[in-house]
């Protein structure tokens, strides 16, 4: 096993930026866990790679990159309520979303569409529709390199908030290699979503299909395909402010978007933010806001990080200036 040498990683990360790995190496096996920990031994920074649809590539990267590309999916566990489904990292998401659909397994069908991969999924407990992974997931199975050994974390050892997980902290060097799902089987249909709840298609009878159809519908009315158009989907987490400053700004701008949270909390939408300040649309450099969501930062056309970066510093700036809200990027930053 060895690695790979200036692997050009344009055409694997969402947002096509331009990017190249000093040292690439693809882990497809589980057996080559082991080979891939002796290439990290000498202490040297390196960082996973999934789906690459929810990083910002640097231009060139010196840190190793371990490309999971793990595949498989299995019926754990059938008792006579749940099912337990196991997939490894590698499969893609929307692929194993369709999969379970067409099995039976229901409940993940508000999670259609969402770029990237399975085992990239706990890392930003990726959420849509009013359902987020941690309402779905029994445990990640990942690998510790360095220590050479398997860690099996119960849902709340993944310590999952909002758009966030253990895998995004101190959990960020493991090789997340399989997801487990516990899904019920009294399926149950989750339409809080305004979008859902008005859909034409959903009046009548209400499938798991048909959830899945609509989600499908929206998204691709709503956001860019990445194929298509580079993107990382939302770019900026919506921002949670306290009740007071919800009052303040709600009487300011009556119009704002928000919704109430436990704890005496607002979460609000970003996009609407962004919008009002007159990015949707707009091009900075060789990056731009999406014409139909101002969440999502789009490649215009041969992007770098850089271009990413001064975009979404230039739109932060605005939103800061006029409604006192810093707003949080939701991709991961994959420095030098
Ligand atoms: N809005 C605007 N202008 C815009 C965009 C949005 O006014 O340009 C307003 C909308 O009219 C709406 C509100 O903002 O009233 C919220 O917009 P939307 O329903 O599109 O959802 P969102 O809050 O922008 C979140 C997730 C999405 C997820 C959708 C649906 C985050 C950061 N984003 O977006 O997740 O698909 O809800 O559940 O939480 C992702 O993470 O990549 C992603 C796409």
């Amino acid at each position: 096993m060895d690695f790979i040498q200036q692997k050009d990683l344009t055409g694997l990360n969402a947002m096509g930026l331009v990017s190249y790995a000093k040292n690439y190496v693809s882990l497809c096996n589980k057996k080559e866990l082991k080979g891939i920990s002796g290439l990290l031994e000498k202490g040297a920074p390196y960082f996973v790679l999934g789906g690459g649809s929810n990083v910002v590539l640097d231009k060139q990267i010196d840190q190793i990159v371990v490309h999971n590309q793990l595949k498989g999916v299995k019926l754990l566990q059938e008792t006579t309520s749940h099912w337990l489904i196991e997939a490894a990292a590698g499969e893609v998401w929307h692929d194993f979303v369709l999969n379970c659909i067409r099995r039976g397994w229901y409940g993940l069908e508000n999670l259609a569409l969402i770029p990237g991969t399975v085992g990239a999924s706990p890392v930003q407990n990726i959420g849509a529709y009013g359902v987020e992974l941690q309402n779905r997931l029994d445990s990640v199975v990942a690998y510790d390199p360095i220590n050479q050994q398997e860690i099996v974390f119960t849902n709340a050892q993944c310590r999952f908030s909002y758009r966030d997980s253990y895998f995004k902290h101190e959990g960020k060097g493991l090789i997340i290699t399989a997801v487990r799902f516990l899904l019920p089987k009294q399926w149950e249909p989750v339409l809080s979503y305004p979008d859902l709840h008005n859909h034409p298609d959903l009046q009548q009878q209400v499938t798991a299909q048909a959830i899945f159809n609509a989600v499908c519908e929206i998204r691709q009315r709503k956001l860019p395909d990445p194929k298509v158009t580079g993107n990382a989907g939302s770019f900026f987490k919506n921002p949670i402010v306290s009740a007071q400053q919800y009052r303040e700004l709600k009487a300011r701008f009556p119009a704002l978007v928000a919704y109430e949270q436990p704890e005496n909390s607002y979460k609000l939408a970003a996009g609407w933010l962004i919008d009002q300040c007159g990015w949707k649309g707009r091009q900075l450099g060789n990056a731009g806001v999406h014409a139909r969501q101002a969440l999502v930062i789009i490649n215009a056309g041969n992007a770098c990080a850089s271009d990413i970066v001064a975009i979404a510093n230039a739109i932060k700036n605005d939103v800061l200036q006029k409604f006192g809200v810093l707003l949080e990027q939701e991709p991961v930053f994959v420095r030098n």
